[in-house]
């Protein structure tokens, strides 16, 4: 009686920590997500998907942006190489 007792004690206490290990990496890799999310993808309010002809000038014009803005929400972003149907940054914050 008393050995059936401390198994299930045992493996409620396994259950509990393995319950909080996985709370604790859980919680880890949020943290890890914010950091990177402040750290470099600017945040995008809209997009603009490429149309044919498009390019960055283009766009800029289109929807009354400065390069420099349009530049700060599309890092990364390689001008010479846009193509139909890639998704733009048009509003946000970077
Ligand atoms: C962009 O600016 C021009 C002139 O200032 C204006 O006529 C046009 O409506 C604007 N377009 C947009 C999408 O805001
Ligand atoms: C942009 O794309 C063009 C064409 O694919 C390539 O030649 C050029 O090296 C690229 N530039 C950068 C900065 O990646």
């Amino acid at each position: 009686m008393a050995k059936s007792n401390n198994k299930i004690a045992m493996l409620t206490n396994f259950v509990l920590i393995v319950a909080l290990l996985v709370i604790v990496s859980m919680a880890e890799s949020r943290e890890i997500g914010i950091l990177k999310g402040k750290q470099s993808a600017p945040s995008c309010d809209k997009v603009y998907g490429v149309a044919s002809g498009d390019t960055c000038f283009g766009v800029t014009q289109m929807f009354n942006l400065t390069t420099a803005f349009f530049d700060s929400v599309n890092p990364n972003l390689n001008c010479t190489s846009l193509f139909v149907g890639q998704w733009l940054c048009i509003a946000g914050s970077a």
